[in-house]
Parts: structure tokens; C-alpha cells; sequence
């Protein structure tokens, strides 16, 4: 190595000894006659002096500028008094440059490294590598590895073996569009890329291995957002002979582990588990954040029969009525009130009931419909205060739940409610097994078509009954975000077939894209079960980032496109007559 030590290493035991440091000029300042340099490196900053009684030294240093690549010899002492820096970790030192070397030289910068400056998207990701170079992005990677590190000893430790899919093959139904890929081979034809191991890991349990791990890619075609991309990292887990405890305590374990080891962060568990009907209940959300309290309250059966028709005739119309409290609202002007109902609107709602909370009860153009009992026991269920308001929603329920689940959200971060120190894991566990489309008039699986479901009373599920049954299926949340998803899967081929023929997924069909997981399973498949954690959402997640793509060394824009290298792009005419393909736009 040219380097004996890390900038970022530097410290008290070097002092007085000779090291050698390589990295690139993050600064450099003429303070009357010495020249000071901020060299950086992975680990860290170190102030490097250049003093004008080396003079050969010293003249070539004023030549030094900002992201020139060095390697710098010398002695390392304590800085005078008073010029102590105590936002870096080598703040008491510095190296007096004995000799030094340029390693390579740089153009001017599209941005400042060491500024934070407002600098569009577009540019950084251009230049990602120069975005990548900033000490808080040197941070966040250093922990990604550190998270993955930490996973691996733990799931190692725990027996699982970790094993590889493959990337060429075919559709899974997880959901979104899949990303096609022609192959040469055989004319015509295509592979998906996975949108998740599913069906493999399924069929690793089916051959013995028991416990399976892998830290994988998966690829999505869907819209962007700023947990979504189209393609991200899973920790993808099966296990066979287990139940969903045994599942989720492994992921409890691991995770209150790596809050432990990393971040010196007790976390309880077991996770809280919260069902998913409660889930949307109180908190209008199957992801609930539960780091501020905020509740949901439903009111339809007490509003069945009051004078104020919105409620009551909403009632009698199979709809329901929910309310929530905002605290400190009464303040709130009309103008930001009707702001709130555009708000709700946007998730089909036709209006906000509102109350104004007072010492004497509750003040609205509305307020004369209630009797006093009746707004005593809003005041009562809300557990509203004097100067709060409630607001009300009654439309069908899913309006009424996504409409309060995100007016909850709002108010939460607006009114400061959020306490952004805490790490507040749940599961949320018995989903139902299917919902029914109404466009397509047809089930369809809630989370994959693989998962079992619990038992019914009368036991065969079918298309009559289905509506009833629960999955064995868990997502664990944290912080209000999707972290991740498993169940228990079907481990019998004609219970999976069943399932098939429920879904509507033509005989055809099941044949053409399922035939091998229901041969699998009809030799000898163990009961199994399994998840998958978003890697970078938990990556995320501890670091405090609002975006995925700031765990990610080299994401796609807002619009899907790799700026760094220009992808996806037009490719030539020869690939795509070998391939027997032609566009056609
Ligand atoms: P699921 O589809 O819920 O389950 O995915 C598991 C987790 O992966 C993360 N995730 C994403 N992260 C970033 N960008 C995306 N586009 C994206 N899509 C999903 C989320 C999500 O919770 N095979 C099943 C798991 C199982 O049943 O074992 C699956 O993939 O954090």
C-alpha cells in the first residue's frame, strides 16, 4: 500500500511519528505564508501543513487544488492552541508535510464536494461519482456494508445457507410489470428478470436445504417513488418446518441486532402485531406509523340516527363515518380548512365535517344538529382538548380509511407529533387471503398466490368462502414504512391448484407458468415459509435518509434513467436482427 494509515485515522498515539496519508485535497487555504490543506479520505479529514521552510515543498503546494489526488508524507503533531477544529475527528492534529506527491490532478468541479449547496438531481447523479465522494455519502455506505455485514453473521450463525438465484427467468406474479429479456437463443423467446426469488427459494425448500438466505437484486417495472426503484436489494430468507413465529422472531432477532451493534439502540421485542383490519382502522393505513398516537375513531354506529342527515343518511347508505382529532386545531382559518378538504378530496372524499373544540363543547355551522350527549361523546372517544378540532369523514370505507389515513400522516408532521429518534417496528399480520376486483370481477391475492391461508371452519376454500379467509401472512413495518412481507406458503400441489383455479388463472396458464412449482410440490415439498426485507428501505431507514436513492450507489432518476451512464438507450440494428427483434414506436 502507498498509504501507512487513513486520513480519518489519524490520532493521538501518531503523534510525533511519520505516516503517510493518500487522498484527495478537499481544501486548501494561504494563511500568511503556510499553506493548509484538508486532505480526505474514506475514514475521514486530516489538515495538512505546508510550511514555507520547506521551500521546494512549499512552492509546489500553491499549485494544489480542490479534488487534486496526493499522497503526503510526514510528521503528525498537535495543533496550536486555539485552532482546534472540533467538527472532525482528527481535530487536535495535523500533519507538517515533509514531502508530497501528485497522484493525479482534476478539472474544475460541475459542484463543490464540500459545500452542501442546493445542486439539482440530475447534476449529482451525472456525476455520481463525485456526489459519492461527500463524508455523509462515505457514511451511508460504510453502514450499508456494516448493515449487510451484520445480516450475514447473524443469519450464518442461525444455520442458513446462502444461495444464489438466477436472474435469467421466468415471471413471478409479485405484482408489477416485469423487465423482459430477449434471448438469443431461442428466437422469440423471453426471460423476466425476478421480481423476487419467490418461486425458487419455494423450490430450495423442496430440495432440503432447509434455511436459505441471499442478499439479492430484484427488478420491478413500476413508477418511481422515494422508497421504489426498479431495481433494489431484498434480504430474501426461507426456512422449512416453521411457523410464522419462527420467521418473525428471526427477523426480530436480527434486527434488534443490528440496532444493538450499529447503533448502540435497544429495541423491545417481540414487535408489537397489530391486525390488518385494526391496522386500517385506527390508523387508515396497512403500514401504520405508530411513533405518534393519533387515532382513528369510528362513529357509525353512533351517528346512525342523528339529525345531521350527512351522517345519518351515509349510515343507512352501508357507508361509514371515522373522525380524528387535530391538536391545536381550533385555531386553523377557514382558508386552511378548505386546504384540508381539497386534501381529503384527492382521495375521493365529497367533504370535511369539522367542530371546533371549546370549554363548553364544540363550535361549527354544524354543531346545532348535535345533541349535547352526542358531542360529549366525540369530545370523550377522541379524548379532544379545548382548542383542538375534530374532523370528520363519512363515504365508503376505503375513501374514509386512505382519506384519514393520510390526513393522520399530514397532521402528524405538521404538528411535530413525530418523534424522529425512535425505530417503531410492528407486524402487521392476519391480511385477508384475496380482494376482489371489480374491474376485472375476479380475486386476487393480496400478497402472492403462494401464501397459505388460515384455516376456515368449513375448510376447502373456495370462491363462495374465500372472502372470508385469512392469509398466514406478515408484513413488518417501521416507522410507517413497508419493510417487509412473508407468509407460511402452500406446500401442497393440490391446495396451490386450488388456489390457481380460485385466482382464475386459465388451466392453460397455470400450465405454461407454474407446471414446475406444482411438480415440486407434489414431491415431498416440507411445510415451509419465508420473507423478504427491502434492504435499502432498511438501509435507509437507520441512517435517517428520506430516500432510497441515497443508500444506493447508482439509482435511476424520477423517470427511470441511469444519467451516469446514459441508460436505457437505442442499441444497433445488428443486436436486434440477431436477437429477430425490430422496434416499433
Ligand atoms: P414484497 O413484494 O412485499 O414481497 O417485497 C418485499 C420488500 O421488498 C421491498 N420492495 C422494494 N424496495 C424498493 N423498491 C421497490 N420497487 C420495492 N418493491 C418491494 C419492500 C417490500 O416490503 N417474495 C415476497 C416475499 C416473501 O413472501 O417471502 C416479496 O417479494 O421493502
Amino acid at each position: 500500500m502507498k498509504r501507512s494509515i487513513y486520513c480519518g485515522d489519524v490520532g493521538e498515539s501518531n503523534i510525533g511519528k511519520e505516516v503517510i496519508v493518500c487522498g484527495w485535497v478537499h481544501s486548501r487555504r494561504d494563511h500568511g505564508g503556510v499553506i493548509f490543506v484538508d486532505l480526505r479520505d474514506r475514514e475521514g479529514i486530516l489538515q495538512i501543513v505546508f510550511q514555507p521552510e520547506n521551500k521546494k515543498v512549499f512552492e509546489a503546494a500553491q499549485d494544489l487544488r480542490s479534488e487534486y489526488v496526493i499522497l503526503v508524507k510526514g510528521l503528525v503533531r498537535y495543533r496550536p492552541d486555539g485552532t482546534v477544529n472540533v467538527n472532525i475527528s482528527t481535530g487536535k492534529l495535523e500533519l507538517v508535510a515533509d514531502s508530497f506527491e501528485v497522484l493525479n490532478t482534476s478539472f474544475g468541479l460541475p459542484f463543490e464536494i464540500s459545500s452542501y449547496n442546493d445542486i439539482s438531481e440530475e447534476l449529482r447523479l451525472r456525476y455520481r461519482y463525485l456526489d459519492l465522494r461527500r463524508p455523509n455519502f462515505q457514511k451511508n455506505f460504510i453502514m450499508r456494508h456494516k448493515i449487510s455485514m451484520e445480516i450475514r453473521n447473524f443469519l450464518n450463525e442461525e444455520g442458513f445457507l446462502e444461495n444464489e438465484k438466477p436472474f435469467l427467468t421466468k415471471s413471478t406474479p409479485e405484482g408489477a410489470r416485469d423487465f423482459l429479456v430477449p434471448s438469443r437463443l431461442q428466437r422469440g423467446d423471453f426471460f423476466a428478470l425476478p421480481q423476487s426469488p419467490q418461486l425458487f427459494k419455494q423450490i430450495l425448500m423442496v430440495a432440503g436445504f432447509d434455511k436459505y438466505y441471499q442478499i439479492t437484486k430484484c427488478f420491478r417495472d413500476e413508477d418511481l417513488r422515494s422508497d421504489r426503484q426498479l431495481e433494489f436489494t431484498q434480504v430474501d430468507i426461507e426456512m422449512s418446518f416453521v411457523d410464522e413465529e419462527d420467521i418473525m422472531d428471526i427477523i426480530e432477532r436480527m434486527l434488534a441486532r443490528i440496532l444493538r451493534v450499529l447503533l448502540n439502540f435497544e429495541v423491545k421485542i417481540p414487535f408489537e402485531r397489530i391486525s390488518y383490519s385494526n391496522a386500517m382502522l385506527r390508523y387508515g393505513s396497512d403500514k401504520p406509523d405508530v411513533r405518534f398516537k393519533l387515532e382513528i375513531e369510528d362513529f357509525t354506529h353512533e351517528f346512525k340516527n342523528v339529525k345531521f342527515s350527512v351522517f345519518s343518511s351515509a349510515v343507512l347508505n352501508g357507508k361509514v363515518v371515522r373522525g380524528l382529532c387535530i391538536p391545536k386545531g381550533a385555531n386553523y382559518s377557514r382558508a386552511k380548512i378548505d386546504k384540508l378538504t381539497k386534501f381529503v378530496g384527492n382521495y375521493g372524499a365529497k367533504g370535511l365535517v369539522w367542530m371546533k373544540i371549546t370549554n363548553t363543547g364544540a363550535e361549527s355551522n354544524i354543531v346545532k344538529y348535535f345533541k349535547e350527549d352526542e358531542i360529549r361523546m366525540v369530545i370523550s372517544k377522541l379524548n379532544a382538548k379545548p382548542g383542538d378540532l375534530v374532523v370528520f369523514l363519512a363515504d365508503d370505507e376505503k375513501v374514509v380509511v386512505q382519506g384519514l389515513g393520510a390526513l393522520r400522516l399530514k397532521v402528524g408532521k405538521e404538528c411535530n407529533l413525530i418523534d424522529k429518534n425512535k425505530f417503531d417496528f410492528l407486524w402487521v399480520v392476519d391480511f385477508p387471503l384475496m380482494e376482489w376486483n371489480k374491474e376485472e370481477r375476479r380475486w386476487q391475492a393480496l400478497h402472492h398466490p403462494f401464501t397459505a391461508p388460515k384455516c376456515l371452519q368449513d375448510s376447502i376454500i373456495t370462491k363462495e368462502n374465500v372472502g372470508k379467509a385469512k392469509a398466514r401472512a406478515y408484513d413488518i413495518v417501521l416507522n410507517g414504512v413497508e419493510l417487509g412481507g412473508g407468509s407460511i406458503r402452500i406446500h401442497k400441489s393440490d391446495a396451490q391448484k386450488n388456489i390457481f383455479d380460485i385466482l382464475d388463472i386459465a388451466e392453460e396458464s397455470i400450465k405454461e407458468k407454474f407446471n414446475f412449482l406444482l411438480e415440486a410440490l407434489s414431491y415431498g415439498a416440507p411445510p415451509h415459509g419465508g420473507v423478504a426485507l427491502g434492504f435499502d428501505r432498511l438501509c435507509a431507514l437507520i441512517l435517517g435518509e428520506e430516500s432510497i436513492r441515497d443508500v444506493i450507489a447508482f439509482p435511476k432518476t424520477q423517470k427511470g434513467i441511469d444519467i451516469l451512464s446514459n441508460a436505457p438507450s437505442q442499441v444497433d440494428g445488428k443486436q436486434l436482427k440477431e436477437l429477430g427483434l425490430r422496434v416499433v414506436l
